[in-house]
């Protein structure tokens, strides 16, 4: 008997050793320890030994099972390493992958443009004051100038959300605004950025919403020489150029004398093409001294004080100073676009 079991021994460590897997292992521990296993055939076969051999035997199979058992711990731990390791090296994260980095944008052209006028008034030492969109017909009408039926409303047609307020049609209100927010005539230097809204086409050239630099300057004893002063600097830092600028006789009911303002043609240098439509200029602002009218309705005194205003359009010089041929292109926000500058 003695010799059976060493033989099992043998054989169910051999097999230890040859197994490959973990279910391998299991299977040649029910096949040797389980209940219907090897050494169970040999217990029951127990029963027919006499009581002196029955002991030693039962020694024998014990030693023996433990013996295995311990094999099949060990060879349990190898393979489980196994199976460790070889997960480890075929469900592994490349980590080495690049990530998405996530795509910059930048500033929009009309705000860069802004910011390039709002940098060269600031130098000129003008503060910048601001206004609401949605406005009163008060401020972007009656404090300038233009009555309920005056006809030149009618150049400014735009949204009305009652009677009494409006998208505005101008930043001109953001002057009457700053001139009620002081008091004993002070001397006011400011520049007032924004969007305006007109009923109007939507083309190469116009749009329904569009973006002003409004300015105002008021002090003692200014004169049309400090518009004129003022506006060519502004224009030839705008324009980084020694551009021409030329001033025509206009009308706005809010200032008097009134002044269309051009430059000479940024494309053509003032020789004539396309873009100017062969004049050699440019229209680029309207301006003019502050009416006397207007100084008095926001309380300053045109006896003691003068000022003069303008109004210039922030698409226009985009597209002047980036070659641009249509506004729209401003709107439509097409990457491929926007990504030009
Ligand atoms: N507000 C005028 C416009 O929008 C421009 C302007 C501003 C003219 C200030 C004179 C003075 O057309």
């Amino acid at each position: 008997m003695e010799e059976q079991i060493k033989n099992i021994q043998t054989e169910a460590i051999e097999a230890v050793k040859k197994a490959m897997s973990l279910a391998d292992l299991d299977d040649i521990r029910v096949k040797y320890l389980g209940k219907k296993g090897s050494f169970s055939a040999i217990f029951r076969s127990m029963k027919d030994l006499s009581p002196e051999e029955k002991p030693k035997v039962g020694k024998f199979v014990n030693e023996a099972r433990t013996l295995i058992e311990t094999e099949i711990q060990a060879k349990n731990e190898v393979l489980k390493e196994n199976e460790l390791q070889d997960r480890l090296e075929n469900e592994t994260i490349d980590i080495t992958l690049p990530g998405r980095a996530p795509r910059l944008g930048h500033l929009h052209p009309i705000t860069l443009t802004l910011n390039r006028i709002k940098e060269i008034f600031l130098r000129m030492g003008f503060s910048i004051e601001e206004g609401p969109e949605i406005e009163e017909d008060y401020y972007n009408f009656e404090l300038l100038n233009l009555p309920k039926d005056h006809p030149a409303r009618d150049m400014q047609d735009s949204f009305y959300i009652t009677e009494e307020i409006l998208m505005r049609t101008q930043t001109s209100p953001v002057q009457a605004r700053t001139m009620k927010a002081h008091k004993n005539n002070e001397p006011i230097r400011m520049i007032a950025p924004g969007r305006v809204y007109r009923r109007d086409d939507y083309d190469a050239t116009h749009s329904p919403m569009f973006t002003q630099v409004e300015g105002l300057v008021i002090d003692k004893g200014i004169t049309f020489a400090d518009l004129k002063g003022t506006l060519e600097l502004a224009l030839r830092e705008i324009f980084q150029k020694q551009v021409g600028v030329r001033f025509r006789p206009s009308f706005f009911p809010f200032t008097e004398p009134s002044t269309e303002v051009d430059i000479s043609c940024v494309m053509c240098g003032g020789k004539g093409c396309r873009v100017c439509k062969g004049t050699g200029y440019l229209e680029i602002l309207g301006a003019g001294m502050v009416h006397p009218r207007v100084l008095e309705m926001s309380g300053y005194n045109y006896k003691k004080v003068s000022g003069f205003a303008f109004g210039l359009g922030v698409e226009r010089i985009a597209m002047l100073s980036y070659g641009i041929d249509d506004l729209r292109l401003f709107y439509d926000n097409d990457v491929r676009f926007l990504n030009k500058f």
